[in-house]
């Protein structure tokens, strides 16, 4: 894979939409689950870490008071775009940022923190550690921080196999051969594939059960609870921002 894709990979996604067009069904379900840990009924606040294209937007009910965050700036330029798009720019904010940098929010702000898929790029745990610990500087206590991460059994073919199936289940027969044939040859090819080597060359970070539980605890969390997402591809953990340290 050539240096400038490696580089440039989230930004072009982001500019031309690919992100989003080629993202498969499974990786929305993912988001589902993460919806599945938030709290209902009351207003509250919630920093979307490494929120790239703003996905998220698209699952959150009218009471989340969102802010994301991206080191990109095609990412961050591309998610108030899409708030603008669903009609919920009054409740989103959006901020340029490197979480391995101390976050320019004043104080403990958010009740919710979310990295969806996003710190499992940052490289060595030194790193992911400093980042969780920027994050839970700007919780609030109690507040509940959710991690999506890929798994050490990424499975580009079981991603795509589920999602193929998610699409036939809700969308029918037709959509889901149109995903089948004409959309997740190009995620497998242009996406998936990619992400799969850069796990199974050490670039980015593939997580054991325990290892996204050690990682979340090392920084200061309480775990809740850990679930597999994405086919089996990934690991969603639940923790409380613990109140000492
Ligand atoms: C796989 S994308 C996930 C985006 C989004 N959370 C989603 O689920 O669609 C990873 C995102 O993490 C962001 N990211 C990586 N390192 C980062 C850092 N140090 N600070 C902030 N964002 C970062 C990337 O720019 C990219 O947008």
């Amino acid at each position: 894979m050539g240096k400038f894709y490696s580089k440039n990979y989230w930004s072009v996604g982001f500019q031309s939409k690919l992100y989003d067009r080629l993202s498969p069904e499974s990786y929305f379900e993912s988001m589902r689950r993460v919806v599945a840990f938030l709290p209902e009924g009351k207003s509250f606040t919630l920093l979307d870490a490494g929120c790239g294209s703003g996905l998220l937007l698209r699952f959150l009910a009218a009471h989340v008071v969102y802010t994301g965050t991206d080191l990109l700036k095609s990412g961050v330029d591309r998610t108030l775009l899409r708030a603008q798009e669903l009609g919920v720019s009054d409740r989103v904010s959006c901020f340029q940022s490197d979480l391995t940098s101390p976050l320019p929010v004043d104080g403990q702000k958010f009740d919710v923190v979310v990295g969806h898929f996003s710190l499992y790029t940052l490289a060595s745990s030194e790193l992911r550690q400093l980042a969780l610990k920027n994050l839970r500087a700007v919780m609030k206590a109690e507040g509940i921080l959710i991690l999506a991460n890929p798994s050490v059994d990424y499975d580009a073919d079981a991603i795509i196999e589920q999602s193929i199936r998610l699409v036939r289940e809700r969308q029918g027969v037709l959509a889901s051969l149109i995903k089948q044939y004409l959309v997740y040859p190009f995620t497998k090819a242009v996406g998936l594939r990619f992400i799969q080597n850069q796990l199974t060359s050490g670039k980015w970070q593939a997580y054991t059960r325990e290892g996204l539980s050690q990682e979340m605890e090392e920084a200061g969390f309480s775990v809740q609870h850990i679930e597999d997402v994405y086919a089996g591809s990934a690991f969603l953990g639940v923790a409380r921002r613990a109140s000492t340290g």
